[in-house]
């Protein structure tokens, strides 16, 4: 062994340990070649003991250099065993192209609610408005009675309600968190209670058994109509766009005295008739009214002392409208080729 070992040379073993590993068709054969080229007799300690006859100097270098093939030949003889263990699709696997671009990790993003939720609650925030919240699962005393719905009156029929007993219910209604935080706050107080409810209702492209509703409440003194178009004129506006024009239409909630509905010009046609409006230019976008003063009672405050509005708005359905989605059903259908046309707007978002 006087012949200086060729720098080369060191390619040339890993190439043949190389093919004699994929050629390997079993475990044992696999072994038998690992022995040859890595074992305690095998080529690389032959080459190492050649390092005698090298000159000082030459000798640390010589010795990375076959240490790295070592490494090498051992790193080989791991794959091809993990690819004999593991069967053959491991195997495709190995024996792919590694210079292809790598696969791009799936990352999540906000659901398309969230990012309406998001949205709204900037805008109320901005107003002034703070946030409240309360439970899904409900008293009926929160959800109906203090509400001024009366027990056995026909007007608990608007609201199909699933009872898990006499007295608790799952809440039909984002309205109970008035009450709730009213018996815990002294006015004034602006809040919005975004949460889920709860109806029996026959699923449809425009029902569904849970869904989200917003709150919202002003309690002050002289709190008036007017306070209520503003704010809600405002919203709208912010959120759907300048041009948006509001309208309130007369309507009846045992808790809001008086009460009515909101109904913004339609975006599609802008007021002139479209399907999306029903061709009245007018699509109806929450219920809203002066807090009736038994609810002001009932919540322990003084009727005569403090005036307030309260609305209330699905948003499962303003997301439909902004975002032009046919089917409540889908918002909650984790498809994913649904959700994901909604990610773009949050990706690299923070999600607190
Ligand atoms: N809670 C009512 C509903 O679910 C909406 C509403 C809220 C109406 C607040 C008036 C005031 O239909």
């Amino acid at each position: 062994m006087s012949e200086r070992p060729d720098r080369f040379g060191v390619d040339e073993i890993a190439e043949r340990a190389e093919k004699a590993f994929a050629e390997a068709a079993d475990l044992e054969v696999l072994e038998e070649a690992r022995v040859r080229f890595i074992g305690r007799k095998g080529e690389i300690t032959t080459l190492l003991r050649s390092i005698g006859s090298l000159p000082d100097e030459e000798r640390p270098a010589f010795g990375d250099l076959v240490n790295d093939l070592r490494e090498r030949i051992l790193g080989l003889y791991e794959r091809r065993k993990g690819a004999l263990s593991d069967g053959a699709a491991e195997e495709d696997y190995f024996s792919g192209d590694p210079t292809l671009p790598g696969r791009r990790a799936l990352s999540g993003g906000r659901h398309v609610l969230h990012q309406v939720l998001r949205d709204i609650k900037r805008i109320f925030f901005g107003m002034g408005y703070s946030l409240a919240e309360g439970p899904d699962v409900e008293l009926d005393y929160y959800n109906f009675e203090a509400l001024n719905f009366p027990a056995d009156h026909p007007s608990r029929d608007t609201q199909d309600t699933f009872y898990i007993n006499r007295d608790i219910l799952l809440r039909t209604q984002t309205s109970p968190v008035q009450v709730r935080y009213m018996e815990k706050h002294k006015p004034p107080l602006r809040i919005i209670v975004p949460g889920r409810v709860y109806r029996n209702e026959a699923p449809d492209p425009s029902h569904a058994s849970e869904f989200l509703q917003m709150e919202g409440l002003y309690v002050d003194r002289n709190v008036s109509l007017a306070d209520l178009r503003n704010d809600v004129t405002y919203f709208v506006r912010a959120f759907f766009g300048s041009d948006a024009k509001v309208r309130f239409r007369p309507h009846f909630f045992p808790f809001t005295e008086p009460s009515a509905e909101a109904d913004m010009s339609c975006f599609a046609c802008r007021g002139s008739g479209c399907p999306i409006c029903g061709k009245t230019g007018w699509i109806e976008i929450m219920g809203a009214g002066m807090v009736h003063p038994h609810v002001f009672r009932n919540a322990g405050y003084d009727p005569d002392a403090y005036t307030g509005f309260a609305f209330g708005l699905g948003l499962d359905r303003i997301a439909m409208l902004k975002y032009g989605i046919d089917d409540i059903r889908r918002l909650l259908s984790n498809d994913l080729r649904f959700l994901r046309q909604f990610w773009a707007e949050t990706a690299g978002e923070v999600f607190e």
